[in-house]
């Protein structure tokens, strides 16, 4: 009787997480999907917690780690700041795996004499896998927060040495499954695996980190799910594979949108381009630069506005400001959209969140697919922070980085204004031709004082506070 309500909570727990990925799909209904899966989640807990095997100082131990990870993440959610999500997102990945990998090196201790070669070959690439996702993990947060160096660290015969690192880790597991008496083995392989998730992010430079994080979750999750094989938990082996597929299919978007493939991530350093190939083509022709209350009395003249934010709003944490601006343009008579890319700033959704977060209302993000037949008519577009992702550069010349990357055809607008600090390449490292387009007009300076101008130049407001 308990271990059929054991196994209809799992069911349960299986069905919230399914709903979770669903509801997570949109906007709008992704806090739906994060209460889904929370509740998915306590449910897996409490039933796992029922099983009869969990007594005594079993429960007294899972209370301590409660009471710990709790304490620890509750601070972390409230505390770390959007822009540094993936880097928090890496830090849970990699405990997660640890444990994963502890899980196995204790099993494989424990059980050994009873084991399968398929138990032995599970067990083997779970600790090879959980012991990469940690270090890896650990790594890419590293990097991210930039206290490790972000550049790529790269040596001849760097891929070869990282395969043949792989290539004894599996040949250990092999081994095994025919010696599993040969238990020194197991901490051989942890320690190889810990070495492999280093040598892995090594030569992968820091801007390329949200995509392998979404690899590594999908290396976390094949880890759990052989878990879930050993213990015969179905409910892991379910979660794992959802896991798995999420962050395999997450980082596919990531590489397509900005049109690369998993191999040039891993393997090539994006950091190191060729400057001779990014000039971006053509003659460069002259910048023209304006000032907030020109650029204001452009804004107020249009019929249409369109904001394209990027990763420099989310570095000034503007959106609020942002918002006030749309809201100012409003009452002006101006319709304001916002054109949203999918590879914006540094994260999937990085730009829909911060939205989000002042309140712009869904109706008014329009996706890259929604919006760029619309520049044509649209009157003005202000860049705000964005570089690559509105590089016309990426359509047509073929040694450039972001050479065929989809991008939003801002330079069809009939007046372009963008907001930066300096003239400074974005991620890609390359030139810009859109700042040199002769309908656009410059307007340097933080994106947070800039648009805080904007709007007080917009309203009147500067002019009656005579600023
Ligand atoms: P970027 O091309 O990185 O350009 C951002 C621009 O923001 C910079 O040129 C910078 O110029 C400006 N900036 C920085 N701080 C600013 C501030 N305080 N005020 C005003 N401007 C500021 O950004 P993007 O257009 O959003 O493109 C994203 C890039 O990241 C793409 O190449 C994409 O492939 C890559 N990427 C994205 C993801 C995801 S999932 N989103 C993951 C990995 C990589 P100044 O220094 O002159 O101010």
């Amino acid at each position: 009787m308990r271990e059929n309500l054991i196994q209809l909570a799992y069911l349960v727990a299986v069905i919230g997480f399914g709903l979770s990925l669903y509801w997570m799909n949109s906007a709008k209904t992704a806090r739906r999907g994060v209460l889904a899966g929370e509740i998915a989640f306590a449910i897996a807990i409490v039933a796992t917690l029922a099983y009869p095997g969990v007594t005594g100082t079993g429960w007294v131990l899972i209370i301590i780690a409660i009471a710990i990870g709790t304490a620890i993440g509750i601070p972390l959610g409230l505390k770390v700041p959007m822009t540094a999500m993936p880097e928090r997102i890496a830090l849970s990945h990699a405990f997660g795996a640890l444990a994963v990998a502890c899980v196995g090196v204790a099993h494989y201790f424990l059980d050994w004499e009873h084991f399968g070669k398929f138990e032995i070959a599970v067990i083997g690439i779970e600790i090879l896998l959980g012991g990469l996702v940690f270090t890896g993990s650990l790594m890419a947060a590293g990097k991210l927060h930039e206290m490790l160096p972000q550049r790529p660290i790269l040596f001849a015969g760097q891929n070869y040495a990282n395969f043949a690192l792989i290539g004894v880790g599996l040949a250990i597991v092999a081994f095994l499954m025919f010696n599993p008496d040969q238990t020194w083995l197991i901490p051989v392989l942890a320690c190889l695996a810990l070495l492999i998730g280093v040598a892995l992010i090594v030569p992968i430079g820091g801007a390329d980190m949200p995509t392998v994080i979404a690899l590594l979750n999908s290396y976390a999750g094949l880890s759990a799910a052989a878990l879930g094989l050993v213990l015969n938990n179905k409910l892991l082996i379910v979660a794992g594979a959802l896991d798995g597929t999420a962050g395999l299919i997450l980082a596919i978007i990531m590489c397509r949108a900005m049109n690369r493939s998993f191999r040039n991530v891993l393997f090539g350093a994006f950091g190191a381009v060729d400057e001779t190939a990014v000039e971006g083509g053509g003659d460069q022709g002259q910048v023209r630069s304006a000032s907030t209350d020109e650029a204001a009395e452009i804004m107020k003249m249009a019929r249409s506005v369109v904001i394209v934010p990027g990763y420099g709003m989310a570095v000034a944490q503007a959106q609020h400001k942002v918002r006030e601006l749309a809201d100012t343009l409003e009452a002006e008579g101006v319709d304001v959209k916002f054109a949203i890319h999918p590879v914006a700033g540094r994260m999937p959704g990085h730009m829909n969140v911060l939205l989000a977060e002042a309140n712009v209302p869904y109706e008014k993000l329009l996706d890259m697919d929604e919006i760029n037949a619309d520049f044509p008519q649209v009157d003005v577009v202000l860049v705000l922070g964005a570089n690559d992702v509105v590089n016309p550069s990426a359509r047509h010349v073929k040694t450039s980085p972001i050479y065929g990357m989809p991008i939003l055809n801002v330079d069809q607008a009939q007046c372009i204004m963008v907001v930066k600090r300096s003239m400074r390449s974005g991620f890609a490292g390359i030139e810009n031709e859109l700042f040199f387009n002769p309908k656009t007009l410059m307007v340097f300076g933080d994106a947070k004082q800039v648009v805080s101008e904007l709007t007080l130049d917009v309203s009147g407001q500067r002019d009656a506070i005579g600023l």
